[in-house]
C-alpha cells in the first residue's frame, strides 16, 4: 500500500468545503452532515447490506441521506436497491456530467452516487477539475448524512474514505476468519492514526452470546495491542430475509420489516442518531488531518 501526503491532504480539503459548505447561509447555519464509512476486513460480511438499510432507517427517520458507492470496480449497492446506474463520479470527473446527472433515487427518498473507476486519481486531474469536483462536493451541504460503502480490506480507497469520514463503521461475522481480517482493519487504522475510535457491528449470529464474545475478542485484543477505541454498536442475527430481500432486490427493512435482522438494522441506526457524539463537534478532524500530515511528512 502506497500513501502519499497529497492524498490524505485532498480528503482533509474535501472535508473542510463540505463543512465550510455548510456553515454559509442563515439555513444552513446549524446543519452538519455527518459521515460515516463502512469497512469490513473480509468481503461479504454484509456492508453493502448494512449500508443501504440504515439509508432507509435514517430516511425514515427523517434524516436526508447520500450513499457513495465507494467499492472501486465491484459497486453493487444499485443492484441491492434494484435500480440502474448509468454515470458515476468519474463520468463527472472525466466528462461533462453535473451531480445531478449522477445522482440515482432509490426507495424512501435515499440517493446514490456510484464511485465507478479509480476516482482517487485525482492527482492526475488538472486544477480546474479539482475544483470543481470540490465544489461539487460542497453540494453535499443537502444532506444530513453521508454513508460511504467501501470494498473489503485495506486499500487505499478505504483508508482515503475513512479518513474522509467523521465515523468508521466496522462490520464482521463470528467466523474466525472474518474476525482475523477486522483485527487487521484495525491494526492499520490504529498504526495510520486514521480515526481513535471505531462502531463494531457483528452480523449474521446465531446466537446473542456469539455476538457478545465476538466483540469481547476484539475489544481484548485492541485494548492490548492497539490505541483504539472500540464501540459496540449492535448486532444482527444470522436471518434467511436477507438473502431473499437481496433476491427481489429489495431492502430487507422494506421488504420485510418485522424481521429479526430488520428489528437489528432498526436499533442500530437508534443507536447512531441517539449517540450524544451525533452531533458534536466535527472540526476535531482538521487536527487529526495535521497529525496523519505530519506522520507521513
Ligand atoms: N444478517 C444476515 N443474515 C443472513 N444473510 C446475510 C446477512 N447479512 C448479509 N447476509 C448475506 O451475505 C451476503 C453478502 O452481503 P453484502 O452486504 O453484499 O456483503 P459485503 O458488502 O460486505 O461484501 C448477502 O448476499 C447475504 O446473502
Ligand atoms: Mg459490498
Amino acid at each position: 500500500m502506497r500513501w502519499s501526503i497529497r492524498m490524505i491532504d485532498q480528503a482533509g480539503k474535501l472535508r473542510r468545503m463540505v463543512e465550510d459548505h455548510n456553515k454559509t447561509g442563515e439555513e444552513r447555519e446549524k446543519h452538519q452532515i455527518k459521515i460515516y464509512s463502512v469497512v469490513s476486513g473480509k468481503g461479504g460480511v454484509g456492508k453493502t447490506n448494512l449500508t443501504i438499510n440504515l439509508a432507509i432507517k435514517f430516511q425514515q427517520m427523517g434524516k436526508k441521506v447520500l450513499i457513495l458507492d465507494a467499492d472501486i470496480g465491484m459497486s453493487n449497492v444499485n443492484i441491492m436497491f434494484g435500480v440502474e446506474t448509468h454515470l458515476t463520479l468519474f463520468n463527472l470527473l472525466r466528462d461533462n456530467a453535473t451531480l445531478t446527472d449522477i445522482i440515482v433515487k432509490c426507495p424512501e427518498g435515499v440517493d446514490l452516487i456510484s464511485g465507478g473507476a479509480d476516482l482517487l486519481n485525482l492527482e492526475d486531474l488538472n486544477y480546474t477539475k479539482q475544483q470543481q469536483i470540490i465544489e461539487l462536493l460542497s453540494e453535499l451541504g443537502a444532506y444530513d448524512i453521508l454513508l460511504i460503502d467501501n470494498g473489503a480490506g485495506i486499500s487505499k480507497h478505504s483508508l482515503t474514505f475513512s479518513i474522509f469520514a467523521h465515523e468508521l463503521i466496522l462490520i464482521t461475522t463470528p467466523e474466525p476468519t472474518a474476525i482475523t481480517d477486522a483485527y487487521r482493519v484495525l491494526k492499520a487504522i490504529s498504526t495510520y492514526k486514521v480515526k481513535d475510535k471505531v462502531k463494531v457491528i457483528i452480523n449474521e449470529i446465531n446466537e446473542l452470546s456469539y455476538g457478545e464474545q465476538t466483540f469481547s475478542k476484539l475489544l481484548k485484543t485492541s485494548e492490548q495491542f492497539l490505541d483504539l477505541n472500540l464501540e459496540k454498536l449492535g448486532f444482527i442475527f444470522n436471518d434467511i430475509r436477507v438473502s431473499k430481500a437481496i433476491m427481489e432486490q429489495k431492502p430487507v427493512v422494506l421488504r420485510y420489516p418485522d424481521s429479526l435482522a430488520s428489528k437489528n438494522i432498526s436499533q442500530i441506526s437508534k443507536n447512531i442518531l441517539e449517540d450524544k457524539n451525533y452531533s458534536c463537534d466535527i472540526s476535531n478532524f482538521k487536527q487529526l488531518t495535521n497529525r496523519i500530515i505530519k506522520i507521513f511528512g
